[in-house]
């Protein structure tokens, strides 16, 4: 497979758009990474400074914008569950204005599929100038927050083209899942999470909704209409899922989009549904569950075209649409699949240009 994505990876063969064929690469991306962090006795294999860094920090600081930060919050997560160390959020771009209380021993990671993006950079330079170490993950090995990092993490994704970022993201949350892992073992911590065990039924969870496109075809076509908003809810982890998601939506189909967090839907967003307007609930979080299905139920009653997307074990008749059952670490990587496969379709049925929607940039290079 390697050598074959090697080959036609900046071509679109016989894909309508890139977005299309970067979806369906997502499996294979997986299983690339699976390949690139693991040596051949199945042990993670990651730089020992890298380790080093992770060991030795006293918090770390997730510096992105976009896409690339809602990768950040997941990884948030994988981060302080694991490894058992803090860490902090940041859009770049807002940083430098009200610079965080840093610790003792802060290591920097700089998330961007592009190593290029000018207020992520901005960061770097203020912080090294401050003497802070910090990592950079990209699909860029050699680009400038690369070259300016102390280390770098590739996420071996393959050239991305769309606009609109898809196996750059996935290929984010599972380099941080193995790099929380690795930081973990090196702490002697014990876990009962073998992450190229689970990224493996994760590519596999995801190749069998890319296989089932029409399906997400279908649910636009009945669901969207020329609907001029439509909201994601979600609670806990899904709610990260659920940012990514709106902004997937309207940065190609100019339908306007929010993300939120199910809680918060009765203090506003509420007041913006009425007859029609779609709603799409992730629901893979069992904890909370039951608590994002009483949001549905308060949309629907107000006449939203609701749509759950559940995964298997925690569905119900009614969902929209059921995930395969994967570690609930990683539900964010399957979970996301339907959502872009939503815009995706969206944005193709209101004749928008997919790859290269209008006042947006790949790279962002300006500040
Ligand atoms: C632009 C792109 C987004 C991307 C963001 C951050 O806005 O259109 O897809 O998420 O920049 O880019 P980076 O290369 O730093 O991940």
């Amino acid at each position: 497979f390697t050598a074959q994505m090697d080959v036609r990876d900046t071509e679109k063969g016989t894909y309508p758009h890139f977005m299309l064929k970067e979806i369906d690469e997502q499996p294979f991306v997986m299983r690339k990474i699976i390949q690139k962090y693991q040596d051949e006795n199945n042990h993670l294999k990651l730089d020992g400074d890298i380790r080093r860094a992770m060991q030795t920090c006293d918090r770390v600081y997730i510096i992105a914008a976009g896409t690339s930060y809602h990768a950040g919050l997941v990884g948030k997560q994988f981060i302080e569950k694991l490894s058992n160390i803090p860490v902090e959020v940041h859009v770049a771009s807002e940083f430098s204005y009200n610079m965080p209380l840093l610790s003792d021993r802060p290591l920097f990671v700089f998330i961007s599929q592009s190593g290029e993006t000018a207020d992520s950079r901005s960061v770097l330079v203020q912080i090294k100038e401050m003497g802070h170490p910090a990592l950079t993950i990209t699909n860029v090995p050699g680009s400038t927050l690369s070259r300016e990092a102390d280390y770098t993490l590739n996420l071996h994704a393959g050239p991305e083209i769309a606009v609109a970022s898809t196996k750059a993201y996935t290929a984010q949350m599972a380099v941080l899942a193995i790099l929380a892992v690795d930081t973990a073992r090196a702490k002697e911590i014990a876990l009962d999470f073998d992450p190229m065990q689970e990224l493996a039924i994760a590519a596999n969870a995801m190749e069998s909704l890319t296989d089932q496109k029409e399906t997400f075809d279908e649910l636009v076509r009945d669901n969207f209409g020329t609907t001029r908003n439509a909201f994601f809810i979600g609670r806990s982890t899904d709610y990260f899922v659920c940012l990514e998601g709106a902004l997937k939506l309207k940065e190609i189909s100019y339908i306007q989009a929010e993300g939120f967090a199910g809680g918060e839907l009765k203090h506003g967003t509420l007041a913006l549904i009425e007859e029609d307007t779609p709603v799409i609930a992730l629901a893979t979080q069992e904890n909370v569950n039951d608590s994002i299905r009483s949001n549905v139920q308060e949309v629907a009653a107000r006449g939203a075209n609701a749509m759950v997307i559940s995964m298997h074990g925690l569905e119900q008749d009614t969902d929209a649409f059921v995930i395969p059952h994967v570690h609930e670490l990683l539900t964010p990587l399957v979970g996301v699949v339907p959502m872009q496969l939503l815009a995706y379709y969206a944005a193709l049925h209101r004749g928008c240009d997919v790859d290269k929607p209008r006042n947006l940039a790949k790279s962002v290079t300006v500040e």
